[in-house]
């Protein structure tokens, strides 16, 4: 069940990105590339921040489920994780572990706590 509604919200997700392109293409660079979710920018110039774009990147990068719902909750300007200034490692360590509306919890088994850590790092170091 959790899954078809993580599905459909994913499906509402990039349509409602896609509207959002179709209405202001230059409005923000989160929606700005006219490409699609499958050639997001996935470069990476660490090792922290190579692991999240490989764990949490497809959510929290342009375009992704994460960055399109937090738009909407917080502001287009601060949706991407890695444009933030507010985020402290307890707040990031309780979404990936308990999971909070639509983002799953990620336990142990897909993410170490030392790669929660690298993660960790990155988001804090990209957010001063
Ligand atoms: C399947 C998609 C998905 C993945 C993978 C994912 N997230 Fe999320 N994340 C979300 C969504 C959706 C939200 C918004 C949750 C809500 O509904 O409030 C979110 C919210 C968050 C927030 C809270 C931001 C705020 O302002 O409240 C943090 C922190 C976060 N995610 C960190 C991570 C990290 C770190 C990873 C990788 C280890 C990750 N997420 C992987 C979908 C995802």
């Amino acid at each position: 069940m959790n899954r078809i509604l993580i599905g459909a919200c994913f499906a509402i997700a990039l349509s409602v990105g896609g509207a959002a392109q179709a209405a202001a293409p230059a409005a923000n660079a989160a929606w700005a590339s006219p490409s699609s979710a499958a050639d997001q920018n996935r470069n990476a110039s660490s090792p922290d921040e190579a692991l999240f774009v490989e764990k949490c990147g497809m959510c929290h990068r342009e375009r992704g489920m994460g960055t399109v719902i937090l738009a909407r909750r917080t502001g287009a300007d601060v949706a991407l994780l890695e444009k933030r200034k507010d985020l402290s490692a307890d707040l990031i360590r309780v979404y990936v572990r308990t999971g909070a509306g639509n983002m799953p919890r990620i336990g142990r088994g897909e993410v170490s706590d030392t790669q929660l850590a690298a993660i960790t790092r990155h988001l804090v170091r990209s957010t001063p």
